[in-house]
């Protein structure tokens, strides 16, 4: 019964060129990946600055793991609070300017918690409509009323705020748009913010690490709560909130996903402080990174492609899902992976492909890659 259903499902999937199947990706050598053994310079990935590869943060890793063993075996409720995370999540909220810290296994799970343990139906959050999927789950958990505003629209925001008399208000936003690759216009929130007083949640998945002096984005200037991961930029696994020390001990009594879950081992504290360690002297490849973006971009447009992005994420504008897929589909025979994203992604018939940049691209990745482009156009 239930496999008839899903069959149905996944065939209109396929009809509408919305069908998700992840590729095969055999073995991974730098900037490079095998799909079923065919070598590809690897354009859809969030390693922003190349960590995730890198030998001598492979080797601390390892070292973290043999030194501290495996797993935390429990919620940090129960016995998983190890000093070690307790402090190291201190750094790092010390390093991006705030009063503590939270790690979670996920940026997935740490926007459920986020949201399904700080708000309630007393509260009104106001979130920009091209948010990530797990905050709006997360707020779908929470039983706040929500109102969405046109994306990146101050405007629109005010809008919303200016009908709205609640006394517990958020604005809940990314600070560089994981799929539009576009920056919060920072000033007129902050106007706005000073304005209205609502509590602000940035989702800075795609900047912290890879934007700003030592890759702190200057969060602590926007956000009352600040959303990193450590799987793009810091390259590794997991997450961060960055919040003030009452949410994080309301977080504990309240956030299920948090109370209910083992807690990431000793082993992760340890490696992403020496991760920390790199991220805050990595200007250079933030610098690399910058320019090879803004020469991907450029040269994008320069053969009359739609672009989008003010920074390492950019999208190319397609529109019909089918041939989004199509192109991405033929760019691996010519020896480029670039991601289509398609609904529920991005809105219907809005596919784009999404560049993700990373410090180890070159002048040549970028020409070549548009050389191959091209041929789709
Ligand atoms: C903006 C944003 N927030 C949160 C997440 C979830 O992070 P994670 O992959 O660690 O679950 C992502 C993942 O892509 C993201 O883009």
């Amino acid at each position: 019964m239930f496999t008839k259903r899903f069959a149905a499902k996944l065939l209109s999937k396929k009809k509408e060129g919305l069908y998700r199947k992840p590729v095969n990706i055999t073995k991974r050598r730098g900037k490079y990946i095998y799909i079923n053994n065919c070598k590809v310079i690897n354009f859809a990935s969030n390693d922003y600055l190349g960590l995730g590869v890198d030998k001598k943060i492979s080797e601390k890793i390892s070292q973290n793991f043999l030194k501290y063993k495996n797993s935390s075996s429990s919620s940090r409720l129960v016995s998983g609070n190890y000093s070690i995370i307790t402090e190291t999540e201190k750094e790092y909220a010390k390093h991006f300017g705030f009063c503590d810290s939270l790690f979670f296994p996920s940026g997935y799970q740490a926007n459920l918690a986020l949201f399904s343990g700080l708000f309630s139906s007393q509260d009104s959050l106001f979130f920009d409509k091209h948010v990530h999927a797990s905050c709006v789950k997360g707020m779908v958990l929470c039983n706040a009323d929500c109102f969405g505003y046109n994306h990146n629209s101050i405007s629109h925001l005010e809008k919303r705020l200016i009908n709205n008399s609640s006394e517990y208000r958020a604005v809940v936003t990314e600070s560089l748009f994981s799929m539009d690759g576009d920056f919060i216009k920072k000033e007129d929130f902050l106007s706005l913010k000073a304005k209205y007083g609502f509590l602000s949640v940035i989702d800075a998945a795609h900047s912290l690490g890879a934007i700003g002096n030592k890759g702190c984005d200057e969060i602590d200037k926007i956000a009352d709560v600040g959303v990193g991961t450590f799987g793009k930029a810091f390259g590794f696994f997991g997450a961060f909130l960055l919040l003030p020390a009452k949410f994080k001990e309301y977080l504990f009594n309240f956030a299920s996903p948090l109370i209910y879950s083992t807690t990431l081992p000793e082993a992760h504290a340890a490696s992403v402080m020496d991760i920390l360690q790199v991220i805050s002297k990595a200007d250079e490849k933030r610098e690399k990174l910058k320019n090879i973006s803004i020469r991907m971009k450029k040269r994008l447009k320069h053969f009359g492609f739609k672009v989008k992005g003010d920074a390492h994420i950019i999208s190319i504008i397609i529109g019909n899902p089918a041939k989004a897929l199509k192109i991405s589909q033929n760019l691996i025979k010519k020896g480029y992976f670039v991601l289509s994203v398609r609904y529920p992604t991005v809105p219907l018939n809005k596919a784009i492909l999404r560049i993700g940049m990373t410090a180890l691209h070159t002048k040549e990745d970028v020409d070549g890659f548009i050389n191959a482009l091209s041929d789709f156009r």
